[in-house]
Formats: structure tokens, C-alpha cells, sequence
């Protein structure tokens, strides 16, 4: 028996105002998509936004639905639609934000299970790492270099093939 250990570092930032420009620009713009949620049941509004490799933006939104387990997340939302929009283009970083009905939120949130697997896919489907900025409307900012980092031991197309 031997045992292994995973590990990962990401950076943190006290507050957006200590963030590189380009990633608060996406902060902002991702608190801002908190408005498009639809969030009746949790009144828990998420908002997520892009910068592909193109330059293009593109954002996501949770939307719930009365039969609960059709709702979806922000991130699948956007990753929908960014593969929809711009088939094969990479997806450079995305910034996630969210706040409960009060319009409040203090520190980062990560991407769901779900949602793991489903930017692991879009990473290997278009072969490029995908940037993750977290943060609430105020308080400390996550930034993790690559989506695949939250999801260690995953499974992925190659295991179909054994
Ligand atoms: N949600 C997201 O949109 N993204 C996440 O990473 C976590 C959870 C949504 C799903 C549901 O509409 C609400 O937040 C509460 O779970």
C-alpha cells in the first residue's frame, strides 16, 4: 500500500479592488448577471460570465423551474451557450458571482458537482484550461488557474474507452 496526495494552489484576493483588471472587469459583469436569474425556489441568484479566446463575452445564469431537478446552474447555462454562440472557441475565464434576495454575499462560492464535470468536459473538448474568478458581491476573490483542478480522479472520455 502507498498513499498519494492531491493538492492544488489558487490565489486569493482580499476584495475585487485587488484583482488585475481584466478578471475585476469579469467580477463585475458577473454580479451584475445575477439579475438575469431566475431563482424563485432558492432565492439564491447566481451569475457567471466568459471572456473567450476571441474577445467575446458570454454569460449564464441559474434558472430554476417547479419540478426542482430541472433547474440549471449558472455555469451549464453559460457553457451552453458559449458552445452554441462560438463552437470550438476556448473559453479563456470565467467570473462567478451570486447573492441571496437581499442582494447580499460576502465570500466566494465554487462550482457545484455538476458543474465540475461539465467545465472538465468543455477544458478537454476544446483542449484549453479555463480560468475561474469566485466571488460574492463583496469579500474575498478566489482565482483558480484551471476548472479540472476542482475535480481531481475524475472521470473523463478516455475511461469510456478502457
Ligand atoms: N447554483 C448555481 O447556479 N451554481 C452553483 O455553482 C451552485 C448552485 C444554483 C442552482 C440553484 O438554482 C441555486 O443556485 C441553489 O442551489
Amino acid at each position: 500500500m502507498k498513499k498519494e496526495a492531491y493538492n492544488f494552489e489558487f490565489e486569493v484576493y482580499d476584495s475585487i479592488e485587488s484583482l488585475p483588471e481584466k478578471d475585476a472587469w469579469l467580477l463585475g459583469q458577473a454580479r451584475e448577471v445575477t439579475q438575469h436569474a431566475y431563482a424563485p425556489y432558492s432565492h439564491f441568484q447566481v451569475g457567471a460570465v466568459a471572456r473567450l479566446d476571441n474577445g467575446e463575452i458570454v454569460t449564464g445564469s441559474n434558472q430554476e423551474n417547479a419540478s426542482f431537478p430541472l433547474g440549471l446552474c449558472a455555469e451549464r447555462v453559460l457553457l451552453a451557450t458559449a458552445a452554441s454562440i462560438y463552437p470550438k472557441v476556448p473559453i479563456e475565464t470565467i467570473a462567478i458571482s451570486y447573492h441571496n434576495d437581499n442582494g447580499e454575499s460576502d465570500h466566494p462560492i465554487s462550482p457545484c458537482g455538476i458543474c465540475r464535470q461539465s467545465l472538465l468536459e468543455y477544458e478537454s473538448r476544446v483542449n484549453h484550461p479555463i480560468r475561474l474568478v469566485l466571488g460574492g458581491m463583496e469579500g474575498k476573490v478566489y482565482v483558480i488557474d484551471k476548472a479540472a483542478m476542482l475535480l481531481p480522479l475524475s472521470f473523463t472520455s478516455e475511461d469510456l474507452k478502457s
